[in-house]
C-alpha cells in the first residue's frame, strides 16, 4: 500500500454522546406517516462516526441526502452503538494490540465501527464520504453474509450477524503476517480484509456506482484542476452535476413570481466552468469506472428549465419543483394548475413554499443531493389565495421528513457541544 492511502479507509466523525432514543423515535415516525413520497421499502444504510476532530460536517449531510435520494434510509452509528456490543472491552483491547502507523484512536474507531454495525443487527455499511451516483441495489443479507467489493472493501459492505462476527473475530485474534507502511508494521480493518478477501467474504460483488470522496480523491482533483477546493464542495458539486444530468429539472414559477439572485446559487443549474472542470477530472480519474455512465459528456447534458408551464412529464426523468404560497396570487394557467393537482402525489413533483427559504433549501437539498451556498428566495405579488392546501400538506410532510433525517446530525452536534442534555439511552433491548 502506498503511503497516500494510509488512513483513508476509515473516516470517523464526532459524536461522543448521542441521544439515540430521540433519533429512533423520530426515525420510526417517518415510516409510520402515510406520506406522499415514502419509498415502500427503504433499505437502511449505516455510516459510523466518533468524535475525532469536532462536529460532523457538510459531507455527512451530503451522505444523508444522496443515499436518501437513492431510496435508502440513511442512519448514523456512533461509539455508543459500538459500546453496546457484548464483549466491547475485550474486543477493543484486542484491536489495541494490532500495530498501526495511524493515530491509535482513529484506528480503533475503524475497528469499532464493525461492533457498532453488529449491535444494530448488521446490514449495509458505507463510509460517510461515499456517495451513490446511480441506482444502488443491495444484495440479500442473511446471518452468514459478509459481502463487499474489490473497489470498496471494507468501506462499503454488507454483513449479517455471523458474517460480521467472523470478520471481527478474525481481526481481534489476528496473528498472521504484518505488512509494512512507512517502514513500520501496519494493520487496519482495511488491510486485514483486503489481504483475506477469499476467506472472509461470502461474496465479492460487482461494484455499484459509488464515489469515495476521500482526502486522496480531493487531492487528485486539486492537482488535476489546479483549483483549491474543499472536499465537501467537490463532493457537493459532483453530486449536483450528476443529479442535473440524470433528471430533467424544472422550476415552475407562476407569472409575477421572481427568484431573488442567481438560480445557480440555489442549485438550479451550475456554472459551465465548474462543470467542465469536474467532467475533465472524472474523464481521467482513477476513481471507479462504474460511475462513468452518470457523468455528463458535456455541460449541455445538464438540464434545468425555469418556466411557468407544466412540462410533459416522463416518470423517472422529470423532477418538477413548483413555487406556491398561501397568500400568493394564483397565476398559474389552468392546465398547469390541473397538472400540479394531478401530479401532487408523485415523487417527481416537489412544492416549494415561497416565503420559507430555509425549508426550501432543505427540500431542494434532499431532491438535488447537494448543499446550497445561498438559500433561495422569491418575491411575489400578493393576491387571492389559490387551492394551496394540498401543496402545503405535501411540502410540510417533506420538510418534516427531511428535518428528521438531518436531525440525526443535530443531535450529534449538541452532544459534542457539551451543552444541554446528552443522555444516551440504549435503544436496543
Ligand atoms: C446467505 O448468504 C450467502 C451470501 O451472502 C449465500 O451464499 C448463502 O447461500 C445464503 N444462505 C442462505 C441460507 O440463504
Amino acid at each position: 500500500m502506498s503511503g497516500l492511502h494510509v488512513g483513508r479507509q476509515c473516516i470517523l466523525l464526532s459524536g461522543l454522546l448521542l441521544n439515540l432514543l430521540i433519533a429512533l423515535i423520530l426515525l420510526s415516525k417517518i415510516g409510520s406517516q402515510n406520506g406522499f413520497l415514502e419509498h415502500p421499502k427503504r433499505q437502511t444504510v449505516y455510516c459510523y462516526f466518533e468524535n475525532m476532530n469536532g462536529p460532523p460536517g457538510m459531507i455527512v449531510l451530503l451522505w444523508l441526502r444522496n443515499w436518501h435520494i437513492r431510496g435508502f434510509n440513511p442512519r448514523l452509528l456512533t461509539l455508543e452503538h459500538a459500546e453496546a456490543h457484548p464483549n466491547y472491552h475485550q474486543y477493543v483491547e484486542a484491536f489495541d494490540r494490532l500495530p498501526t502507523v495511524n493515530h491509535r484512536r482513529y484506528e480503533l474507531g475503524c475497528y469499532r465501527r464493525w461492533l457498532a454495525l453488529r449491535t444494530v443487527g448488521g446490514g449495509t455499511f458505507s463510509d460517510y464520504d461515499i456517495l451513490p451516483f446511480g441506482p444502488v441495489k443491495v444484495p440479500p443479507i442473511n446471518s452468514t453474509t459478509f459481502a463487499s467489493y474489490t473497489e470498496y472493501a471494507p468501506m462499503y459492505s454488507h454483513g449479517g450477524l455471523d458474517g460480521l462476527l467472523r470478520y471481527i473475530d478474525f481481526m481481534a485474534t489476528y496473528s498472521g503476517p504484518v505488512p509494512f507502511t512507512y517502514d513500520k508494521p501496519h494493520l487496519s480493518d482495511m488491510v486485514l480484509l483486503r489481504g483475506n478477501m477469499n476467506s472472509l467474504l461470502t461474496d465479492n460483488l460487482p461494484p455499484p456506482p459509488l464515489l469515495h470522496f476521500s482526502k486522496h480523491e480531493n487531492e487528485q482533483f486539486i492537482a488535476q484542476s489546479g483549483q483549491q477546493s474543499k472536499k465537501e464542495r467537490f463532493a457537493a458539486d459532483s453530486a449536483l452535476m450528476v443529479r442535473l444530468t440524470g433528471r430533467r429539472v424544472t422550476l415552475l414559477m407562476p407569472p409575477g413570481v421572481q427568484l431573488v439572485g442567481d438560480p445557480v446559487d440555489s442549485g438550479f443549474g451550475m456554472r459551465r466552468e465548474r462543470v467542465d472542470e469536474l467532467i475533465s477530472y472524472f474523464k481521467q480519474c482513477t476513481c471507479q469506472k462504474q460511475i462513468a455512465p452518470y457523468i455528463p459528456k458535456s455541460f449541455d447534458d445538464l438540464s434545468v428549465t425555469i418556466t411557468d408551464t407544466f412540462p410533459n412529464v416522463i416518470s423517472g426523468v422529470d423532477l418538477i419543483f413548483f413555487v406556491y404560497a398561501p397568500d400568493m396570487a394564483n397565476l398559474y394557467d389552468k392546465d398547469t394548475l390541473d397538472a400540479l393537482v394531478e401530479h401532487i402525489e408523485s415523487p417527481h413533483t416537489i412544492p416549494l413554499l415561497a416565503n420559507d427559504p430555509e425549508a426550501i433549501q432543505l427540500v431542494i437539498g434532499y431532491n438535488l443531493g447537494w448543499i446550497g451556498e445561498e438559500p433561495i428566495a422569491f418575491t411575489y405579488s400578493h393576491g387571492p389565495a389559490g387551492p394551496h392546501r394540498l401543496f402545503h400538506k405535501k411540502f410540510n410532510q417533506l420538510v418534516q421528513q427531511y428535518r428528521e433525517i438531518d436531525g440525526q446530525l443535530n443531535i450529534v452536534k449538541e452532544c459534542i457541544g457539551g451543552e444541554g442534555e446528552c443522555n444516551w439511552k440504549k435503544p436496543y433491548k
